[in-house]
């Protein structure tokens, strides 16, 4: 194999297909963050978002195709003029833009989803590629549902897009149903059957519906794909995508038997994880391959004693391979800025000086509660998201909360809710519950309670809790989470969190992906 030939594309959808999670809302500087560190790690392709979906979702990918320095710039659009000249409003000022079309092919889409016939729906691709391709020299497209479509009528679907213009043609496994031999037998028939598909890029999607993302995707690029498509953390629609950390870590551990290779810097895939489950409220899980807590944790006494003697004996790749030092200065009250810059530095965040200022603050008011400062606390610390920004509509001036065996448990509260001050007091069972009626009282909403979780940062009875809350309001889903010494502050500052991202969610309407509105 060539050097060329064995180059495999990777194409990052956290912003687009992970963002449609329920419940993975992310704002505009967000978004912004995790396109520049997505970049910074040198993915080839950033799909933004879908500028149809709202607003927002326009103004995120027109932000992101501006101010990226070297990866393409995607923006999703349905099989219409209208997602296709939207998206080409938001990508065209990127310095390769590439506007990514696509219409559901398989039967059962077909029938319910587009309700077009096997003529119509290559009608369809035949006039949205070429419009595509008359704006945008990249054109990307896909057959939804691929690997539930007829053999013949994909090959069909596939041989218009390539005749039409698309530059990659994308198999998704919509629905997470495909296998890894199945993965590879698609794209092997596609490329003996379908005439050109030797000059354009084959690339691979795939769904986690049955835990088989990864396999999937490595089987197809096996049979010749080398396009990932994927997200970090392997966030996404329902069971989510292949993840990123997955794919790139398995050709570069297993270059042996997969013998391709990506540009992707591996030791920017900690700092991406974390900052993703950051923002997207997603806690990574602690066994999670390659970037869980426990990833590289040895517990049982064989384990600890065989690596202590060569770390080879029970570790495939090193932690410094994704990013993850160890590092052992415990941080205090007397620690300096440019001890926790330096700090935050080794666990992989890149911050600025306005950011290091505020984390500053914070930082030193828990070494003030807490004596012994550690790389979780801080870790916790840059994850709050609840961080009462001034353009948070609703803000936490102060809590008094009065719990014990004695009833009743009190909340006192003092809001600014949409720059108004606002106070109130309520009771409840328990002082969580007290809080929760008191922020209702002062901001009546419909939302309903979907979780509610409570994780100790470090050991000690002095840690820091983290706490978790969805919420659920007309089928839009919200996470928030905060982190503080009192459990209590932080539920409240968790649940605010969350009803302020619902706000910004209640703006957004979410377009039927699969049906296509008619041209
Ligand atoms: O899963 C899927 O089919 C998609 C398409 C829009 C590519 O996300
Ligand atoms: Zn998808």
């Amino acid at each position: 194999m060539t050097e060329s030939n064995a180059r495999v594309l990777v194409f990052d959808t956290t912003l687009r297909d992970g963002e449609q999670s329920p419940g993975a809302t992310m704002s505009l500087p967000e978004k912004l963050e995790i396109a520049a560190l997505l970049d910074d790690m040198k993915v080839d392709i950033i799909e933004a978002g879908f500028p149809i979906a709202s607003e927002g979702d326009f103004e995120a990918v027109a932000q992101i195709a501006k101010n990226t320095e070297n990866a393409i710039i995607c923006g999703l659009a349905r099989a219409n003029i209208n997602d296709i000249d939207r998206c080409w409003g938001a990508v065209k000022n990127a310095k390769s833009p590439r506007i990514h079309t696509f219409i559901g092919t398989s039967p059962i889409h077909r029938k319910y989803q587009v309700r077009l016939d096997k003529n119509e729906v290559l009608e369809k691709i035949q006039t949205t590629v070429a419009h595509a391709r008359n704006l945008c020299a990249d054109v990307q497209w896909s057959p939804m549902d691929a690997t539930r479509t007829e053999e013949d009528f994909l090959c069909s679907v596939v041989e218009i897009a390539i005749k039409s213009g698309a530059s990659t043609i994308n198999i998704p496994d919509t629905v997470g149903y495909t296998a890894p031999g199945e993965s590879a037998k698609i794209i092997n028939m596609l490329r003996n059957r379908v005439p050109n598909i030797d000059q354009i890029v084959i690339a691979t999607h795939c769904h986690n519906d049955l835990g088989m993302a990864t396999a999937n995707a490595l089987s197809a690029v096996e049979a010749g794909a080398r396009q990932i498509e994927c997200t970090i953390n392997g966030l996404g629609e329902r069971a989510g995508n292949t993840a990123l950390e997955e794919v790139v870590m398995a050709m570069k551990v297993r270059n042996d038997i997969f013998p391709f290779y990506t540009n992707i810097d591996t030791k920017r895939l900690m700092s991406a994880s974390r900052l993703v489950a950051t923002v997207s409220g997603f806690p990574v899980q602690f066994n999670k391959a390659i970037v869980g807590k426990n990833a590289f944790a040895h517990e049982s006494g064989i384990h600890q004693d065989g690596m202590l003697k060569h770390s080879g004996s029970f570790e495939i790749m090193s932690p410094e391979d994704i990013g993850l030092t160890d590092s052992n200065l415990v941080m205090g009250k007397h620690s300096g800025r440019a001890a926790l810059r330096k700090k935050l530095e080794d666990l992989g965040y890149k911050i600025g000086d306005n950011k290091l200022k505020d984390l500053f603050i914070r930082f030193k008011e828990l070494a003030d509660r807490k004596k012994e400062v550690f790389d979780d606390d801080l870790i916790a610390l840059m994850s709050d998201t609840a961080t009462n920004e001034a353009n948070d509509f609703i803000r936490l001036e102060k809590l008094e909360v009065s719990c014990g065996t004695e009833n009743p448990q009190e909340a006192k509260l003092v809001l600014q809710v949409d720059n108004e001050t606002l106070q109130t007091t309520s009771v409840g069972d328990g002082p969580v519950d007290a809080v929760f009626k008191a922020i209702k009282n002062l901001f009546p909403n419909e939302s309903s309670l979907q979780l509610y979780q409570v994780h100790a940062v470090t050991e000690g009875t002095d840690a820091q809790a983290t706490v978790s809350v969805r919420l659920e309001e007309s089928g839009k889903i919200t996470t928030g989470q905060s982190s503080d010494t009192d459990t209590v502050v932080a539920s409240a500052k968790a649940y605010i969190n969350a009803l302020n991202k619902l706000i910004v969610r209640r703006e957004k309407k979410a377009p039927n992906q699969t049906q296509p509105d008619l041209i």
